[in-house]
């Protein structure tokens, strides 16, 4: 049995109504309230239109679900409604149901996404740093909160590089997590899935979203748009092998008892732990620095249970500069609403500080 290091009892100590998405009645809200303007996306599991809320004339974005079980839908929907609020977590407005009043619809903040593909190339070492943590917010936020994620992977993180925005978004394939449970490894998505889902090891965590950041982060760093390019879920294994070696992977699997077919076992063979500097070219330097690559190796580990979490990961050297600036304008913050105050100040105001300052001096 394997159990999270971090927030497992969560949910024990939540009530049932927070969990229990199968039995949460839904609520409709006013379909007309909004406008499809255009088509922004398709996944597997819905489409994924810009709109506008009439009211405000606000942009807004209406993800129209495809139908599959009304439990997952429930899902979605609860762990935004829990989630709400929470730091860089995709807004949720609104619920309607769709023209033909069968398909419901998600409708959330919008965020002026640019492509991964032609955002990343274009970062500076300290966007990458920025953007990291910020994701890693989200992900700290919603581990605390008892959800897992299951689908990081960069389509389903939005930046708004203009305004420096990050919002997590898709909660499609998330999950509450309870110690012990035995959850299905078909999540996330192939060249993000975790050594544990690929050894068929369902009782994961919240760790499965910090290797998928890691995958994230690596092609990020080494500027690739994929990093570990399985053909297919036991190629991707190979692909991970190739690169951890098989040593740890060993180790892995003797760790929690699970055996992999001979002929799988074969398909592995055997493979010596590459070093990450091996990555780094002139291309990719100003990126690939030696505290990312500190960062990485504590973020890509096959066992799930010695692997970073979100705050340890948070705590790491390589984002020294943006603790320092958060901290930076925070202060600017309080100093501008003290000059503020200040500025408010009448005479009556400064008769009575006058008159305080007397007594202290009294005393
Ligand atoms: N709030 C949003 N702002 C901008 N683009 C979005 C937003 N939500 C979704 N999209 C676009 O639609 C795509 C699919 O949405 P997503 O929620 O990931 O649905 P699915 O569960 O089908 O993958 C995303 O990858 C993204 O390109
Ligand atoms: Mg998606």
């Amino acid at each position: 049995m394997s159990v999270s290091r971090v927030y497992a009892n969560v949910n024990l100590n939540k009530p049932k109504e927070y969990y229990d998405y199968e039995n949460f009645t839904l609520e409709w809200g006013v379909k007309d309230k909004y406008q499809i303007t255009k088509k922004i996306g398709r996944g597997k599991y819905s489409e994924v239109f810009q709109g506008v809320q009439v009211l405000n004339n606000e942009p807004c974005v209406v993800k129209v679900l495809k139908p599959v079980r009304k439990g997952k839908i429930k899902r979605e929907i609860k762990i935004l409604l829990n989630l709400r609020g929470g730091p860089n977590i995709l807004q949720l407005i609104d619920l309607v149901k769709d023209e033909n009043s069968i398909y419901p619809a998600l409708i959330s903040e919008f965020v002026n996404n640019t492509d991964f593909k032609i955002l990343y190339p274009t970062l500076t070492d300290f966007d990458c740093r920025y953007y990291t943590y910020e994701l890693l917010k989200a992900l700290e936020y919603s581990h605390s909160c008892g959800i897992m994620h299951r689908d990081i992977k960069p389509h389903n993180v939005m930046i708004d590089h203009e305004k420096r925005v990050l919002r997590l978004i898709d909660w499609g394939l998330a999950e509450f997590y309870h110690p012990g449970e035995n959850y299905n490894v078909r999540v996330a998505t192939r060249y993000f899935k975790g050594p544990e889902l690929l050894v068929d090891f369902q009782q994961y965590d919240y760790s499965l979203d910090i290797w998928s950041l890691g995958c994230q982060f690596a092609g990020m760093i080494f500027g690739k748009d994929i990093f570990f390019r399985g053909k297919d879920n036991y190629d991707q294994l190979v692909k991970i092998a190739k690169i951890l070696g098989t040593d740890g992977l060993y180790d892995y699997l003797h760790t929690y008892k699970i055996e992999l077919s001979r002929n799988f076992l074969n398909m592995i063979g055997r493979h010596s732990k590459k070093q990450w500097n091996r990555f780094v070219n002139s291309s990719n330097e100003h990126w690939a620095v030696p505290d990312a690559l500190d960062l990485l190796d504590h973020l890509l580990v096959y066992d799930h249970k010695q692997r970073y979490t979100a705050q340890e990961a948070m705590a790491h050297p390589y984002f020294d500069v943006i603790r320092k600036e958060e901290a930076k304008k925070q202060a600017r913050e309080y100093i501008k609403q003290k000059k503020e105050k200040v500025m408010d100040l009448d005479d009556e105001d400064i008769d009575e500080i006058v008159k305080q300052q007397e007594e202290r001096k009294q005393k």
